[in-house]
C-alpha cells in the first residue's frame, strides 16, 4: 500500500514537471516574439526613407513591446507550473509567429523600408500578436499575471490604431 501510494505521486510529480516544462517553452516564445517584434521596430524608425515623426512613433513602438517581453519573463522566474493551466500544447501558431517574425527583421536589416511598408509590416504584425495573445494557450490561474498578460493584448491594439493613424497621416 505503501509502496502504491509512492508511485502514484511520483508520477503526478513527474507530469507536472512536464507540464512546467512546456509552460515555460511557451512563456520563453511568448518573450522572443516581443523581443524581436522590438528590434523590427528599431530597424524600421532607422530606415533613410523615414521621416522623424514616424521615427519617434515606431521608436515608442519598440519600447512598448520591450516592456511586453517582461511579463513571459517574470512569469518564468517568478511562476510556478500550478500558476497556469495548459489550453492546448500545440505551440504551432506562436512558433510560426516567431519565424514569420524573424524574416521580417531579416528583410529589415537588408533593406531600408519607405513608410508604406513600414506601416504595412507594423499592421501585419500586430494583428497576429493580438490574434496569438487572444488565442494563447495559457489560462491563469493567479489573477495577477492574468492582468499582465491581458494588458499586452490590450497594449497591441493600440499599437494597431496608432499604426492605422500614421497611415492616414503619412501615406
Ligand atoms: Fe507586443
Ligand atoms: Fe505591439
Amino acid at each position: 500500500m505503501l509502496r502504491l501510494c509512492f508511485i502514484v505521486t511520483d508520477s503526478s510529480t513527474l507530469a507536472r514537471k512536464r507540464v512546467e516544462r512546456r509552460v515555460n517553452k511557451y512563456l520563453s516564445l511568448c518573450a522572443e516574439i516581443e523581443d524581436t517584434a522590438a528590434r523590427i521596430y528599431r530597424q524600421l524608425a532607422a530606415s533613410s526613407k523615414i521621416p522623424g515623426e514616424l521615427k519617434i512613433i515606431l521608436e515608442n513602438l519598440a519600447h512598448d513591446e520591450d516592456d511586453h517581453a517582461a511579463p513571459p519573463r517574470f512569469a518564468l522566474r517568478f511562476s510556478s507550473g500550478s500558476d497556469f493551466t495548459l489550453k492546448s500544447s500545440d505551440f504551432a501558431p506562436a512558433q510560426a509567429l516567431l519565424k514569420r517574425a524573424k524574416e521580417l527583421l531579416e528583410k529589415t536589416n537588408q533593406l531600408n523600408f519607405d513608410v508604406g511598408q513600414a506601416i504595412e509590416a507594423g499592421i501585419e504584425l500586430e494583428q497576429d500578436f493580438c490574434r496569438i495573445h487572444i488565442d494563447n494557450s495559457l489560462e491563469f490561474k493567479n489573477d495577477s499575471l492574468k492582468k499582465m498578460f491581458a494588458a499586452l493584448a490590450q497594449d497591441d491594439k493600440i499599437h494597431n490604431q496608432k499604426l492605422f493613424d500614421a497611415k492616414t497621416r503619412f501615406l
